[in-house]
């Protein structure tokens, strides 16, 4: 991949090869202008959520996205979602495909994983930023056999190689749209979160508890009936959901 034809506001970096590219923009955190943006084509210390790490091998999109939003800290994890719409809207578009949601911000495709993402605040520096780390198993040929019930890539859901700089291209263009739209709007991407939401109307397990997901709430919740009846908004953590990665 090379920076040629990104054609955008803020820079993009690319890069063979890095630890982390969330890794990558923290270590620029003082200095980076807003939006900057590096794309890696592997990762060797790729960094997933609740502290686990993110399978990151070549055939993969690994991007990160800089962020200083002058926001009530209350909405940033409202990011998170938008992001999830931004990647279905990119993978769609360029894949000819429909991409799901499952709670909180797993990207779907034929009930598979093929994107994950996390946003990390950095705080307590010269400039405090929010990074939005996003990884897509584009042509990811393997995984193993762990992960293989859960993890697929677009490759292998859609039959067909992806150009991962026009995916890139596509990437940064949706999210660079529904930030715009999300600084004056923090459920800018709402209905369509919710409409791809693969969680909802699905029985669910919540640590040992049994339930049902009812619905996503306005601030990007999930809703969930237990088998005791008791209803609880779900703000983050797990959630199996019976008939996506095995369950
Ligand atoms: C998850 O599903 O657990 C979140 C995975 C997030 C992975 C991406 S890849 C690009 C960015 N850099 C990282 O180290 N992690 C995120």
């Amino acid at each position: 991949m090379s920076a040629a034809s990104v054609s955008r506001a803020s820079p993009v970096l690319f890069e063979d090869c890095v630890d982390s590219t969330n890794l990558y923009l923290r270590r620029m955190a003082d200095t980076a202008a807003d939006g900057t943006a590096v794309v890696a084509a592997s990762q060797s210390a790729g960094r997933g959520r609740m502290g686990r790490s993110f399978l990151s091998p070549e055939g993969g999109l690994y991007l990160s996205v800089l962020l200083r939003p002058e926001t009530d800290p209350e909405r940033l994890p409202t990011l998170t979602p938008a992001a999830a719409v931004a990647v279905c809207r990119a993978v769609d578009e360029l894949c000819g495909v429909h991409c799901g949601i499952k709670w909180p911000n797993d990207v779907l495709l034929d009930g598979k994983k093929i994107c994950g993402i996390l946003v990390e605040s950095v705080l307590g520096g010269e400039k405090p930023c929010v990074i939005v780390g996003i990884g897509i198993n584009a042509n990811t040929a393997s995984f193993p056999e762990e992960l293989r019930p859960i993890a697929g890539s677009i490759a292998e859901a859609s039959g067909r190689r992806v150009d991962l700089h026009a995916l890139a291209e596509a990437l940064l263009r949706e999210l660079d749209g529904l930030y715009a739209a999300w600084l004056s709007d923090a459920g800018a991407a709402l209905e369509e979160y919710r409409s791809r939401c693969a969680s909802c109307g699905r029985e669910v397990i919540v640590g040992e508890r049994r339930g049902f997901a009812l619905r996503v709430g306005d601030d990007y919740s999930l809703l969930v009936r237990f088998s005791d009846g008791a209803e609880e908004a779900l703000r983050f953590g797990e959630v199996s959901v019976r008939g996506l990665y095995g369950a």
